[in-house]
């Protein structure tokens, strides 16, 4: 199928005093002075169950953005009987027509939903204004865009051998069951992602949002619907975690689970799964993506300033809150006086403040949890004889989940803070000896389960080689002199391997043909 040219959405940048800044902002008060009740929809029916949890504005606590009804296992079985009933005449459906589906969805979260979707994803997950836009308003619809261009893609391989008098073809078919989709909170444009896009190899779906992101999430939600997604092929169902996670695993007609998350619950559902093994009427694909220890490496022939300014921005972003963030730093001992004071400089600039201020670097965390579990780290560094903290280290949630930027540092390359992971605005440094680069290249090999992402930062070309040689699964995604976040779809295919997931690529044509189940065709003529 020849489609319309499809690119990356370009990212506003909502000049002061600008009409556009004005109405993004009058959508964020919306959603500040509003509680939406977000029901589940199974089949195009909007059920309020009057089960909820709150999703509450990272910075304002007080506030309940959402009151999210929650499902029980009798609606979520009633989601999974209603999407087998609409699977076959979904995936019989003219790819054109699905396509279209996707392409005007796309259209519709850049433009009519673009204010809403931002606003949801500025006070209900605590992003400020450039985190949303390269989130929910740009990633979410290039998911949907360049998965068009994929599954296309995916269609037109066919056999290229044909025996004398044969012709061999092959069926891309859609999964004989259902796909349970559940993204995290971090990225609404994961949600957009995991909770639909496997319908555009011709699946249905359920969609579990996070409670967190449940807000941006049913904005989306609503866009494919106005879009013309029919009812029943993506049921949007929020519920509690292990409810939905049980019932999921013990479906029969469970067909994948796609998956972005912790590595420990990614693992309670592999382990469900293989209970349920002798139930399934076909295997079931698990696609997840999972923890992370990103590390970024600075030799001594680094560009100094390039390599603060990326530890800065990848480390605190969204507060630390990326998977792909970076929360260990090695430096070498010439550089690291300089590296140090230049980094305590950024940091004293970083402004945390409301998400709606547009001078604001970084907001609140997601909720208390997150909150509680960063400050025990701090503390940990803090009472540790092995850490100093030489930055930040204070926190408040008085009003919101605040955390200020924090900058440790380890003379144990194995220290607690080293290894685990945190999911917050703390990064932890290692000084070593400039003439051991290599030896430290083998600490992340040594020293963590993880394989997500991280970053080399050199100037030399035999010391880059090095690090990728030594670092080849230490990371999915591996970044030269650039720091280990912000992947963008169709340009850096996006996940990891050893405990980091399944590395099945986000924003590329593999994730999608991991919802596709082939079947070869071979007609004598
Ligand atoms: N894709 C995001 C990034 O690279 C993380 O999910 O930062």
């Amino acid at each position: 199928t020849v489609l319309p040219p499809i690119s990356n959405e370009p990212v506003r940048e909502y000049p002061p005093e600008s009409e556009e800044r004005m109405e993004l902002l009058a959508a964020c008060a919306r959603v500040r002075s509003e509680t939406v009740d977000i029901p589940c929809v199974i089949n195009g029916k909007e059920v309020f169950t009057g089960n909820t949890i709150e999703q509450r504005a990272c910075s304002d606590h007080q506030h309940a953005v959402a009151r999210v009804h929650l499902a029980s296992p009798e609606l979520i079985q009633e989601a999974i009987d209603t999407s087998l009933s609409v699977r076959e005449e979904w995936e019989q459906l003219d790819f054109e027509h699905r396509a279209a589906v996707f392409l005007k969805a796309a259209d519709l979260l850049s433009t009519k939903f673009r204010n809403e979707v931002l606003a949801a994803t500025m006070i209900g997950q605590g992003k400020n204004m450039f985190q949303a836009e390269i989130d929910a308003a740009a990633e979410a619809a290039d998911f949907y865009r360049f998965g068009v261009k994929y599954a296309n893609e995916i269609y037109a391989e066919q056999p290229a051998h044909h025996a004398q008098h044969v012709w061999n073809r092959v069926e891309y078919r859609g999964l004989e069951g259902f796909v349970a989709g559940i993204p995290p909170f971090n990225f609404t444009a994961i949600g957009a992602n995991l909770g639909a896009t496997p319908a555009i190899m011709g699946n249905v779906v359920l969609w579990k949002p996070s409670e967190n992101a449940a807000l941006s999430n049913y904005v989306v939600f609503k866009a494919l619907r106005e879009a013309g997604l029919p009812d029943g092929v993506v049921n949007f169902v929020p519920a509690a975690g292990p409810t939905f996670g049980d019932k999921i695993v013990s479906s029969p007609d469970l067909a994948a689970i796609s998956f972005t998350g912790s590595t420990r619950t990614f693992n309670t559902l592999w382990k469900g799964v293989a209970d349920n093994l002798d139930k399934y009427k076909t295997y079931p694909r698990l696609v997840g993506e999972c923890g992370g220890k990103n590390f970024h490496y600075v030799h001594n022939t680094a560009d100094l300033d390039n390599a603060v300014y990326s530890t800065i921005r990848s480390a605190f972003e969204y507060q630390g809150q990326k998977c792909s963030a970076c929360s260990r730093l090695y430096v070498p001992e010439s550089m690291w006086p300089e590296f140090r004071d230049r980094m305590l400089d950024c940091m004293r600039d970083i402004q945390v403040g409301e998400p709606d201020d547009f001078k604001t670097f970084m907001t609140a965390v997601i909720d208390e949890k997150a909150f509680d579990k960063i400050v025990s780290y701090i503390n940990y560094a803090k009472e540790s004889s092995e850490m100093e903290v030489l930055a930040g280290g204070e926190a408040d949630k008085s009003v919101g989940w605040f955390v200020q930027p924090t900058l440790v540092q380890s003379t144990n390359p194995h220290s607690k803070l080293m290894e685990e992971e945190i999911f917050g605005p703390v990064i932890t440094a290692y000084v070593y000896p400039d003439d051991q680069w290599e030896e430290t290249l083998d600490l992340v090999n040594k020293t963590s389960p993880y394989g997500l992402t991280g970053s080399i930062f050199s100037a030399d070309r035999s010391v880059i080689d090095t690090g990728l040689k030594k670092l080849r699964h230490a990371a999915g995604n591996i970044y030269i002199n650039a720091k280990s976040t912000g992947s963008v779809v169709g340009q850096q295919p996006f996940g990891g391997a050893r405990r980091s997931g399944t590395n099945d690529k986000a924003g590329a044509s593999s994730y999608l043909a991991r919802f596709t189940s082939m079947q070869a065709a071979k007609e004598c003529l």
